[in-house]
């Protein structure tokens, strides 16, 4: 056992919003983190792994009132749905919390109190869309209207999709609420700032003295070069979170309260638990804290959060860990292909411990994004856990069974094998600690291939054939059974379901790290049952499939009218003389031109069978100009010409589009140029 004293250490991943499933990108962190958590326990260091859900904002509001349950309903709903999707994947918190909870508002007025005490917290009015219908200030999110840039209709309020411009609400044509439909209003609120400028220098020390990875080190800087702005803290009601303690009816911005939620969820353990919270959490505290997140938001845990905590007389996190993006088969999670996979989908199809496995073969201290490719996934598993590991134990539990009655010899037949395999402990520890867990599996793998060379070199199974020597074959299987042991040792923080059936049919008290160290001589074992079985393809490809029909069911209940939220104001019904008033013609595609200084459009000209029209679409990312040109497709012919920045728009031709493409419409054969479509 390590000599040296034992480390307290208190680890978080990102807080899950409470409005939505996990799924298998979500999954990639908190099975690192579960992973360096398990290795630190079975280091016997005192670690504690705390989680919550992230329940405030106006999102989990909205979507509560959507189907028509409060918000305390509802959260409680998802958290259980969450902790249900954790348990089925291994992921081992010793607390799982909500940040809607009386833990959470303390520390969150207790470090608003310190910060506005000390004059970081600044007031001002600003200017905000407002949704009159609704009563409700609209984020930019909630609002789309016309892009003021490229003309295009239905964007967003803070960005435009298919031009990239971006701007503020206030400059889209047309605005509209998302939620109601209805114009928004400018109005006039006083909001509540954190005075993150006031923090520049402390962060600037902070992120040099080797708290994050050098790749986000490097971001930060480019953030640091462009300055800081003071951060909007404060939403207006109503607003599903906690009020400000002196500001009535100004409600705390849910992600001032989140990363609180960590020292929540904590606290609520301590408590349990008779755990001194405050030795994990004083300024000068020599326990550890580490907060495993996505790279996107690390503005949030890199500059915010070390600058609340530090200006509150906390202590600030020894380190953040970042990771990168899951894709699936080389590309985004994809709802239509099915690779949108939710954490219980895959888990009705396929052993978690499977994913675990691959995750871990993949994962760097890198903030590089990881691919599940589903083919190299299948092999990895297969050729690695079964193929190797637990093709020793398999190997070798029949012959100790047979010849020894399930005991162990009583001496070691390979004393310098098995110590190697004891020492190559230390160096994969390393790699565990210093979260390069690809690594790690690497060196455990090639042990494994030792451990089958040697097996294979004996021939135990030829020699049980032969007579009198058994003794040998009993001893060349306990050394095997040895092997494995220590391999298991390895892989427990990977995967703890396995394992802790490795360690049943091992008959020992525990798997932790420096049980290593005894090797088992004399000592009885248990029946061997598989470990693990092959990943099948049938399986992978019913989980695809099921994944599609996860989007149906999604799209279905989108599509429940749930009261006046779901008034989609660009579905709302019209009458057959509203439609009528649409001159939906046919058209020939005459020319098709690249728009310079437009990246999303192409100018298209217009053949309605003798005029011509100029249309401006935003199409350019799914159609070279040539191919487009003598095509036929249906354009809008009525619709009052749009100026924009490279011309005007006369019209609009007509496509469908999903997150892989844009489809644009095309007639059957026959149909001609300028013909009326109704
Ligand atoms: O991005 C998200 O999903 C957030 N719910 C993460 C919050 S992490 C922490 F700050 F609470
Ligand atoms: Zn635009």
């Amino acid at each position: 056992m390590s000599t040296t004293a034992t480390r307290n250490i208190l680890v978080t991943s990102a807080l899950p919003y409470a409005n939505g499933a996990i799924h298998l990108g979500h999954l990639l962190e908190y099975i690192q983190t579960d992973i360096w958590v398990r290795f630190q326990k079975s280091r016997g260091q005192q670690c504690y792994y705390v989680c919550a859900d992230d329940a405030h904002g106006t999102a989990i509001m909205l979507r509560a009132e959507q189907e028509g349950i409060t918000s305390e309903a509802l959260i409680e709903r998802v958290s259980n749905d969450h902790q249900t999707d954790f348990a089925r994947f291994g992921v081992g918190f010793d607390n799982y919390h909500s940040t809607h909870s009386t833990e959470n508002r303390h520390f969150s007025e207790m470090i608003y109190k310190r910060l506005r005490d000390k004059g970081h917290i600044a007031t001002r009015d600003i200017e905000q869309m407002f949704d009159p219908q609704k009563g409700l200030f609209l984020a930019d999110r909630f609002i789309k209207g016309t892009c003021p840039k490229c003309g295009a209709e239905d964007q967003y309020g803070d960005n435009c999709e298919k031009c990239g411009a971006t701007y503020t609400p206030a400059d889209l044509v047309n605005p509209v609420s998302a939620i109601s439909g209805a114009t928004p209003e400018v109005r006039t609120s006083t909001h509540y700032f954190f005075k993150l400028p006031d923090f520049a220098d402390f962060l600037q020390g902070w992120i040099d003295d080797g708290h994050v990875q050098p790749q986000i080190r490097n971001k930060l800087m480019e953030w640091f070069e462009s300055g800081f702005n003071e951060w909007d803290i404060s939403r207006d009601a109503p607003y599903f979170g906690f009020e400000i303690p002196d500001a009535p009816g100004k409600y705390f911005y849910v992600w001032l309260d989140a990363p609180i939620g960590y020292l929540a969820s904590f606290k609520n353990l301590c408590d349990r638990e008779g755990i001194d919270f405050d030795s994990f959490w004083d300024k000068g505290s020599d326990a550890e804290v580490y907060h495993f997140i996505g790279k996107d938001i690390v503005y949030f845990h890199a500059l915010f959060w070390p600058a609340m905590l530090h200006g509150a007389d906390l202590r600030t996190p020894t380190a953040v860990n970042c990771h990168g993006f899951l894709t699936v088969d080389g590309a985004k999670m994809s709802k239509s292909r099915g690779t949108f996979i939710k954490a219980a989908t895959y888990a009705d199809y396929l052993n978690p411990e499977y994913l675990r496995y691959y995750f871990a073969a993949k994962l760097t201290s890198k903030v590089d994004d990881l691919d599940l490719n589903l083919e190299d996934f299948a092999a990895r598993v297969n050729s690695d856990l079964v193929g190797k590991v637990v093709n020793i134990a398999s190997r070798c539990a029949g012959f100790v069974k047979k010849l020894g009655s399930g005991r162990l010899s009583s001496h070691c037949a390979e004393p310098q094998m098995v110590a190697r395999f004891i020492a190559a402990g230390d160096d994969i520890a390393e790699d565990f600690e210093a979260r390069e867990f690809s690594r790690a599996m690497r060196k455990i793998m090639e042990l494994a291939d030792e451990a089958n060379t040697y097996i294979a070199d004996k021939e135990p199974w030829a020699l049980a054939k032969q007579d009198g020597r058994d003794a040998e074959v009993l001893d060349i299987c306990s050394v095997g059974i040895n092997l494995f042991r220590q391999l298991m040792v390895y892989l427990a923080p990977v995967v703890p379901a396995m394992a802790e059936e490795a360690r049943e049919f091992l008959n020992v008290a525990s798997l932790d790290w420096h049980t290593r160290q005894s090797v088992l001589t004399d000592h009885s074992i248990n029946k061997f049952k598989p470990l693990m079985t092959r990943v099948e393809r049938d399986k992978i490809d019913a989980m695809i499939e099921a994944s599609k029909e996860d989007l149906v069911e999604e799209q279905k209940l989108k599509e429940v009218p749930k009261g006046p939220l779901v008034e989609d104001p660009i579905a709302e019904e019209i009458d057959f003389a509203a439609f009528a008033k649409v001159d939906l013609r046919i058209a020939r595609i005459a020319k098709a031109e690249y728009v310079e200084g437009a990246d999303k459009l192409l100018q298209l000209t217009l053949d309605l069978g003798g005029e011509t029209r100029n249309v401006f679409s935003g199409i350019r990312s799914a159609y070279a100009p040539e191919a487009l040109e003598g095509r036929l497709t249906v354009m809008v012919a009525n619709l009052a010409p749009r100026k924009m920045r490279f011309g005007v728009s006369e019209g609009m031709v007509l496509a469908s589009a999903n997150e892989e493409g844009i489809y644009l419409l095309s007639p059957d054969t026959g149909a001609e140029p300028g013909q009326r479509v109704t």
